[in-house]
């Protein structure tokens, strides 16, 4: 598996295609405006390339979705589900709505009975959704440096190998990994992004990363 579409212009998707290309993996980067990610592409190298969410989606053999989490779905829908199908696919999506923080807590469009990438996965059945990199900061997701070692990325989804697939890119990318199983985890995987936004949106604390302690 070589062939990495990364479905965002933003921040998360640029250090995600960056990452993977400096593993060694091709990377399509797609917005609905490829046009946009012209400086990137040139700087990026002869193994980047840019194209709409449907090229990309079509082109990759694994998909990072990484766009602003009240469009995903609407993202999904110009990736083409056709394009999806059968295809590992990491979602990095936070439900955040667009009401501003309550004394530094995000507001989340979801509800602890159902997370967004539940509605992913119903969107596109045929895709294999992973939730990995949502609950860290975008400047620690590729080779995290922190004083108390490899910090741990928590992953869930429905297929054990696509989730197998996820692990393999967290090891490289120099992630302590927690499975936790099902679609379902993420209703708890997904809050821990308040969880890591808060020190930031009161005491202006951004560097920072979860790991789990383990006997
Ligand atoms: N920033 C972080 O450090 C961080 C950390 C962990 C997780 N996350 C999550 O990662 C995701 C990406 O975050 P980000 O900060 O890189 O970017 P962002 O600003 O949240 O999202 C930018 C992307 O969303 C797409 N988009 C916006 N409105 C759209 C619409 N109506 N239809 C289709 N696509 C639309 C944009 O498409 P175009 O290219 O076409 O404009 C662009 O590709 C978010 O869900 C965020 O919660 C972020």
């Amino acid at each position: 598996m070589n062939r990495i579409a990364v479905l965002g212009s933003g921040t998360v998707g640029q250090v995600l295609a960056d990452g993977f290309l400096s593993h060694g993996y091709d990377v399509m980067r797609a917005s609905r405006e490829p046009a946009k990610l012209g400086d990137w592409k040139s700087k990026a190298g002869a193994r980047a390339s840019t194209g709409t969410f449907a090229e990309a989606a079509k082109w990759g053999e694994l998909v990072v979705l990484a766009v602003k989490g009240t469009a995903a779905e609407s993202a999904l829908d110009l990736a083409g589900a056709a394009n999806l199908a059968g295809k590992t696919v990491i979602d990095t999506c936070n439900p955040i709505a667009d009401a501003p923080p309550t004394h530094g807590v995000l507001h989340y469009f979801t509800t602890l009975e159902e997370s967004l990438m539940e509605r992913l996965q119903k969107r596109v059945p045929a895709a294999r959704f992973v939730k990995a990199f949502s609950c860290v900061g975008n400047a620690f997701m590729v080779n995290p440096q922190l004083a108390g070692g490899p910090p741990t990325m928590f992953v869930c989804g429905n297929d054990p190998g696509a989730r197998d697939d996820v692990k393999k890119i967290l090891v490289q990318f120099g992630w302590d990994i927690e499975d936790l199983g099902g679609v379902e985890a993420a209703r708890a995987i997904e809050p821990l992004c308040m969880l890591w936004c808060l020190p930031g949106f009161t005491s202006n604390r951004w560097t920072h990363a979860f790991k789990m302690l383990r006997t």
